[in-house]
């Protein structure tokens, strides 16, 4: 060896000085050896390595290597491995094999086995398909490597498991064997070669095992092992339990690009108690709650939280008047105020005159209109003659005056010419007629509270869209003047979208959200009608959060296809039961189990008997109460009931949500759920099992579970 470039350290000829040199050696090391590296912080105590297993400081360990798999290995297969909960190390190391040597090799095979083929029939011998087979297989094979479709690889699987004692390891060894083994992947331990074996699995690069199985690139896919997507984020609320890997679904949904989502779902399977659960939540972190309750359903709750609940109906003193404008700051939004609210009127009166008309029949039917040309123009001039006469143009100095009211444009339009008389007739109803009232005259409702629920449960059907509309409105005039994180909720959408005009705004509300700070939740449970519309599906598309909960079979298909759901997920859909259901949050799909605490539950539900049974519970407390302590003012305790339950939701999870997930305690469905939940990570992997291919090079990944604290 001539040791080009580097120069050899020469000890000086003279000994004196050479013993002095060595002197200075031996001290500088023996310092060295009393500093504090970085390998002093991380190392263990001791390393002891015995036969089938290795003490670790005072941990016990052992280490496996995989030596075979099934003939067809599917996604996920390692994801129950991953989502166990022990201390395990995973070591995959992946080098790629020429092309031609396997090309080759598979040549050699096929000959071999056509000659046995031919060997059997000049023999006179029974077909055997299995010999055919494989020569199909290798034939598929070459083609796809011909072609540079498929690579090989080959692929060695490492991993070292940890336990506290020698028994506590047998038993984790003898649970992983057998999970691997039930997916016909077998392992052994590395038996007199612990120690070659912890070398190829921590991670530093060296596989001193060597024990390799060919693969193509489409199996060792498969053997990517984070599945489950895990949505779990720093902030946000708790959504409920994911199913896959029992941990938590933590999201904000306001980290979307927009913060819409849609519900759908059969009826009971839980959307409101999903919804109402949600909102109750998310008002902890200073969200404002809009709600609109076709159904009586969120009063309890609304009052619960000290909200504002209002009625709309015939009878009631409520009013709400369509005309109100924004009260904006900013400039631009202010100088758009009038012509917004023009737009929004003409969507309005097409939907007051025409109504039943122009219901789309499903969406595809031919769409009569309510107004026609001439007339829309009228009512345009009316309308924007109407504001001119309460002192409102477009300048927004204007828009401080009270605004006109639909009386007025009946006015209005009584007096001028063209249609304008004939469309006043048509109006009548809502000013003097049947309808009258409600939302002819000047609001009279106050929107500062944190959560405001608009029940229109006792509105002839025939006035729901109409208040929807307007609701939705006024809520959005509220929404534009500042823009603070608000929460939108429609329940039973589907009765919007009944028309055409309703259906276009609430698409536009959509639409516009984001800028303003408002997640806009829709819920329908009339899902073939919803998605039949066009403005449905826009609805959809413009949704970044999506629940699926328990669909009935005929939904299960044109939502496989809006949603582009896989044959496994669509299975589950109509199979889960209430409160379970598919959360999508962008591109993550999980499987979740939405859970309340005690408390929530109680002022959510809206099972009749377990109302009952809460309420009979609250008279039962307040009569205990009002005996016992007289002191606390009823008004007291209301609110202390509101600022104290929420919380449940986030603060009293349950340590360890396998063991039972909080209030509801496992049943025997329950352990039927999550041994089906682990089947459903196939389904769930499809989106990611093909990115992490290996290009070229040896890769070896290792990976640690380490869920104990
Ligand atoms: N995650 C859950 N945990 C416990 N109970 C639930 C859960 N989800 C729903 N429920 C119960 O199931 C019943 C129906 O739920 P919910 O009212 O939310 O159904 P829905 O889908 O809104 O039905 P509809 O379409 O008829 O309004 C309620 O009694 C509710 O308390
Ligand atoms: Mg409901």
């Amino acid at each position: 060896m001539l040791g080009f470039g580097k120069k050899k350290t020469q000890l000086p000829v003279d000994p004196i000085e050479a013993q002095e040199a060595r002197q200075v050696k031996e001290v500088s090391e023996d310092f060295q050896k009393g500093v504090t590296a970085l390998r002093d912080f991380i190392a263990p105590s001791s390393l002891v390595f015995s036969s089938n297993f290795f003490q670790l400081g005072t941990r016990y360990a052992r280490a496996y290597y995989v030596y075979g798999y099934p003939r067809q290995v599917y996604t996920g297969w390692l994801s129950s491995i991953i989502n166990l909960d022990e201390v395990i190390d995973l070591s995959m190391v992946i080098q790629p094999v020429r092309t031609e040597v396997i090309l080759n090799n598979l040549r050699k095979k096929v000959s071999q086995l056509e000659a046995g083929i031919q060997i059997d029939t000049e023999k006179g011998r029974v077909r055997d398909p299995a010999k055919q087979a494989a020569i199909l297989d290798a034939e598929e094979m070459r083609d796809k490597l011909q072609v540079g479709e498929e690579k090989f690889f080959r692929f060695g699987f490492y991993f070292t498991i940890y336990a506290n004692s020698a028994d506590e390891l047998e038993v984790v060894s003898h649970r992983v064997e057998s999970i691997l083994g039930q997916q016909l992947v077998y392992s052994k331990p590395a038996s007199a070669q612990q120690e070659q074996a912890f070398n190829s699995i921590v991670p530093q690069f060296s596989d001193q095992l060597q024990i390799y199985r060919n693969m193509n690139t489409g199996a060792i896919s498969t053997s990517f092992p984070f599945t489950s997507a895990d949505l779990t984020q720093d902030n946000g609320i708790l959504y409920g339990i994911n199913m896959h890997n029992a941990g938590l679904v933590i999201f904000d949904r306001f980290s979307l690009e927009n913060s819409n989502s849609v519900v759908f779902a059969k009826s009971g399977a839980g959307k409101s108690f999903t919804i109402k659960l949600e909102a109750l939540r998310s008002m902890m972190f200073g969200t404002e709650v809009f709600i609109i309750d076709p159904e009586n359903e969120y009063q309890k709750m609304c009052e619960a939280v000290g909200g504002a609940y209002l009625r709309l109906s015939l009878n009631s003193s409520t009013r709400i008047n369509p005309f109100d404008l924004p009260q904006v700051v900013d400039s631009e939004e202010a100088d758009n105020a009038l012509r917004s609210n023009l737009i929004t009127l003409h969507g309005l009166m097409r939907l007051m005159m025409g109504g039943a008309q122009v219901e789309m029949q499903g969406g595809g039917g031919a769409v009569m209109p309510a107004l026609n040309p001439a007339e829309e123009a009228d009512l345009d001039s009316a309308l924007i003659e109407t504001y001119a006469k309460a002192g409102i143009t477009n300048d927004p100095l204007t828009h401080g005056a009270t605004p006109p009211t639909i009386t007025d444009l009946y006015d209005t339009l009584l007096h001028m010419g063209g249609s304008g008389p004939q469309l006043a007739q048509r109006l009548r109803k809502y000013t003097s007629g049947t309808f009258a009232g409600i939302f002819s005259q000047q609001s009279n409702v106050n929107v500062n509270n944190q959560m405001v629920v608009f029940n229109i449960r006792d509105l002839e059907d025939e006035l729901r869209p109409v208040a929807m509309y307007i609701v939705l409105n006024f809520i959005w005039n509220k929404t534009k003047a500042d823009k603070k994180r608000r929460l939108l909720v429609v329940d039973e959408a589907w009765q919007l979208m009944r028309f055409e005009d309703s259906a276009n705004f609430l698409f536009s509300l959509a639409k516009r959200a984001r800028k303003y700070n408002l997640g806009l939740t829709t819920i329908s449970q009339d899902v073939e009608d919803f998605l039949a519309s066009r403005m449905g599906r826009a609805i959809v598309a413009n949704a970044s959060m999506q629940f699926l909960l328990k669909q009935s079979p005929t939904a299960v298909d044109v939502l496989a296809d809006v949603f582009k759901l896989t044959s496994e997920e669509k299975k589950r859909l109509s199979q889960f039961p209430i409160g379970q259901g598919l959360f999508f949050a962008g591109q993550n799909h999980v499987h979740i189990q939405v859970i309340a605490s005690p408390s929530e539950q109680e002022l959510i539900t809206s099972n009749p008997s377990a109302q009952q049974a809460a309420a009979e519970q609250d008279i039962y407390h307040q009569t205990l109460t009002a005996a016992s302590n007289r002191s606390t003012p009823p008004q007291q305790q209301k609110e202390d009931l509101a600022a104290a339950d929420p919380a449940d939701g986030i603060f009293n999870m349950p340590p360890d949500p396998k063991v039972g997930p909080g209030p509801t305690r496992p049943t025997s469905q329950d352990v039927a759920h999550r041994k089906s939940a682990d089947l459903t990570s196939g389904v769930m992997a499809s989106t990611h099992s093909d990115t992490l291919l290996p290009s070229s090079g040896e890769i070896a990944v290792s990976h640690r579970e380490d869920k104990k604290p």
